[in-house]
């Protein structure tokens, strides 16, 4: 099992670019499943989880092909509708591939997603959407079973705005007889990236970026070629870790509004934010003071940050508060923080961190991908040496994380 040794106490300066985004890339992989022609989807990283989704396209019988970031995915002329557990339950993700295969072959075989170490991952949004939409679904033996001759358009709310449901739903509905309208819709960056794909692809969306997603289903999709979106998440890692440093670091190659409340966070805690059409730079001119935050959907703080916020505010003067709204048990990094030196209570989904003038070096164990991250950040300013343990969470979204953070200056090294 890797870990990461990190020695404290270097100020990071530079530039680094970051990577196709994770949570892009995945559902563009997901959505040629219901393409009948070639696609090409360029800036894929090459981390675990888009590993993960090729084996399972593979194991449905398309054909791809990963070079320098660069992925072709040929249709299969003979598909397997299925997802088995041991791929699923590598990646909760893989339940954006029941959607494409069903509304593409009339039935379904997917895993049940297993549980996951930052919350219950329910998926009743996403049943409870296509059977709306007309699929006979049970869930057998840990399997999803699902059937449906030819899905139909639906008006569709969802209780809350499910990035998952809202992609699951929105490529279902891209093949399905009639109009569709899912309203409550959720707004991330990478689901406007899938929607311009499908468009691509042939599908008719409208409402693209907003809350009410109209489709009016087609009977064909053929190609597309499509650039993913720089990763907003990976980009707002790189700048936190430049911020807990004290350091100077410009992230390139995404769009900065995708971090807009990210950004006014930062100021609001201190940092120096300066922003191009294809980058941000951070800097800290003076102290960091504490500051509030509450998750939320996009366009609000996004949770796949709170981890890494939280680790900056426990050496930033003063009290800060974070609440998170989306997932019921995304504050396990806290313990491990504390391993640090930080002073972080939490109450059900309140954090409230006291912050202290340093963090000190300690074993310390990743328990999910944000996590990792957050505690190697708060390793790069803690006194000493910090290990962190199980980074295979880490290598799931970050592409050459090590090779990035070393980069801009950081000392840090991967042993077995
Ligand atoms: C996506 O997960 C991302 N993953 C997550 O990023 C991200 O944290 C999350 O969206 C929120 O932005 C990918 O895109 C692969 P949700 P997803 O459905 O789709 C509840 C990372 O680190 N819910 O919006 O699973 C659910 O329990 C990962 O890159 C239901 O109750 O998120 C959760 O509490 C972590 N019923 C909340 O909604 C449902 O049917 C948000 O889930 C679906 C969801």
């Amino acid at each position: 099992m890797d870990k990461y040794v990190v020695e404290g106490g270097a100020t990071l300066k530079g530039s680094v670019r970051v990577s196709g985004a994770k949570n892009s890339a995945l559902k563009l992989m997901a959505a040629s499943i219901m393409a009948s022609e070639e696609c090409v989807i360029r800036n894929v990283p090459d981390i675990a989880d888009v590993r993960t989704m090729r084996e399972l396209l593979v194991h449905m019988g398309l054909e791809l092909e990963h070079e320098s970031k660069t992925m072709r995915i040929v249709p299969s002329s003979n598909p397997r509708p299925e997802a088995p557990y041991e791929i699923v339950q590598k990646m909760r993700a893989s339940i954006v591939v029941l959607g494409p295969i069903l509304t593409r072959f009339g039935s379904a075989h997917v895993a049940m997603p297993g549980g996951c170490n930052i919350g219950s991952r329910q998926i009743d949004l996403h049943i409870k959407g296509l059977t709306e939409m007309g699929a006979d679904i049970s869930v057998l033996h840990g399997f999803i079973e699902a059937k449906a001759k030819r899905l139909k358009g639906a008006r569709i709310y969802l209780e809350l705005p499910s990035v998952g449901a809202t992609e699951n739903l929105l490529m279902a509905a891209c093949m399905a007889k009639g109009t569709t309208i899912i309203e409550n819709a959720a707004m991330e960056p990478e689901i406007t990236d899938l929607a311009e794909f499908l468009l691509k692809l042939g599908a008719r969306i409208t409402g693209i970026g907003t809350h009410t997603l109209e489709i009016q289903g087609v009977d064909y999709l053929g190609s597309a070629e499509q650039t993913v979106i720089g990763d907003r998440v990976e980009g707002g890692t790189f700048l936190i870790a430049g911020a807990i440093t004290r350091g100077e670091v410009k992230v390139e190659g995404l769009n900065p509004l995708h971090l807009d409340i990210v950004l006014e966070k930062m100021r609001e805690a201190g940092c120096a934010i300066e922003v191009g059409d294809n980058w941000v730079r951070v800097s800290i001119p003076g102290e960091l003071t504490g500051i509030e935050i509450s998750t939320l959907p996009y366009p609000g703080f996004p949770t796949d940050l709170q981890p890494q916020m939280v680790a900056l505010l426990s050496t930033a003067q003063g009290i800060s508060f974070v609440t998170e709204n989306i997932f019921d048990n995304r504050f396990m990094v806290v313990d491990e923080l504390n391993r640090l030196g930080a002073n972080i209570k939490t109450r059900n989904h309140h954090a409230i961190i006291h912050g202290v003038p340093r963090l000190s070096g300690a074993p310390v164990t990743a328990t999910d991908l944000r996590a990792g991250a957050a505690l190697v950040i708060a390793g790069l300013c803690a006194e000493g040496e910090t290990v962190v343990h199980d980074i295979y969470h880490i290598d799931r979204g970050y592409e050459c994380f090590e090779d990035k953070l070393r980069g801009v200056g950081a000392k840090i090294v991967r042993t077995s």
